[in-house]
């Protein structure tokens, strides 16, 4: 990977933090030549060594990085006081020959908006959620914007590997509701549409619009798991404990329908809890998620 590390030099774009979503947004930006520097905390690949450390007024952290036109920080920011922190070590440590300030994007999660209904970027969220706290004070403090991102997934993180995490049993499949995800690939397009058309103290709520029903998930990803156990090509592969739990998952999603007086799955989104509306976002960068229909 090859990550520019020279101080001296300006960049479009300074990702702070490139973790997982970076191995989408960096072949993005080579593709489309935005120049950008990018920083881990132990400078792996090439990337600028930088650690945040909200207690620390020691500058020389910020001195390395260079300056940038947009900083996206992938960190979380927590309660008051750190996006105030980093904003002005940021900027005076960085000055723009015009005097203008950087413009920040913070990511963000959707989890701030825990409503049961359907909500979109201006609905009321939880004002005390501490990362909320910092991506307040980022966009009061700054000229800051955050993309509140649903679940994650791309590549080696796959929906379907949560659902042994998030149900154990059946009353943790009878809870789950709705769920809601954005392609890695999305999140990449989305930063690039944010840093070239900035929309400053604006918070926005990211998606791929789709609201997945998680029962409907559970059933269709048990009949793949079940059907390719019996293929001739993965007959055999298929652990017998995996198999066995796919049955117990397909009998559960049959007997919750049952019970709930579900006649049909997908669920109507009214009946699956908080519901998301992330058209917003799209439709005011004129373009649209490429990535959408998990499996
Ligand atoms: N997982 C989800 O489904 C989900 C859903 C919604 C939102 N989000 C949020 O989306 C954001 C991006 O997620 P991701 O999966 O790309 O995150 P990630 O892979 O954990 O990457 C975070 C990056 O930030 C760096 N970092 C962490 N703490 C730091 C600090 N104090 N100072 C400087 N750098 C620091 C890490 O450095 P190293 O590389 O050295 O570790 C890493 O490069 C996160 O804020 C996450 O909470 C996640």
């Amino acid at each position: 990977m090859q990550i520019l590390k020279s101080v001296d030099e300006n960049v479009n774009l300074l990702i702070l933090g490139a973790g997982w979503t970076s191995t989408f947004l960096i072949p993005l930006l080579k593709r489309e030549q935005i120049k950008y520097a990018a920083t881990t905390r132990n400078g792996r690949d090439g990337t600028i060594p930088f650690e945040f450390d909200p207690r620390s007024s020691d500058t020389g952290p910020f001195e390395i990085l260079p300056l940038a036109e947009t900083v996206l920080i992938t960190f979380p920011l927590q309660g008051e006081g750190q996006a105030k922190h980093l904003v002005s070590m940021y900027e005076s440590t960085h000055q723009k020959p015009d005097n203008s300030k950087p413009h920040f994007i913070q990511l963000g999660a959707t989890s701030i908006w825990t409503a049961p209904k359907w909500q979109d970027e201006s609905s009321p969220y939880e004002r005390n959620h501490s990362r909320a706290i910092a991506e307040d004070e980022l966009m009061a403090c700054s000229e800051g914007a955050v993309l509140n991102l649903a679940g994650l997934y791309g590549n080696a993180r796959q929906p379907r590997d949560w659902i042994d995490r998030v149900v154990k049993s059946k009353s943790d499949l009878k809870g789950k509701g709705a769920l809601h995800v954005i392609h890695g690939e999305d999140v990449a397009r989305a930063v690039v549409a944010l840093h070239r058309n900035f929309t400053p103290k604006k918070r926005w709520l990211l998606t791929d619009m789709h609201v997945y029903d998680w029962w409907d998930l559970a059933q269709d990803w048990a009949i793949q798991t079940l059907q390719r156990a019996e293929s001739d090509i993965d007959q055999g592969d298929i652990p017998i404990a995996k198999i066995e739990r796919q049955r117990e998952l397909l009998n559960w999603v049959g007997e919750l329908m049952v019970e709930e007086g579900v006649k049909a799955l997908p669920r109507d989104t009214s009946s699956v809890g908080r519901a998301l509306d992330g058209r917003g976002f799209w439709k005011t960068m004129r373009i649209w998620p490429i990535q959408g229909r998990i499996r």
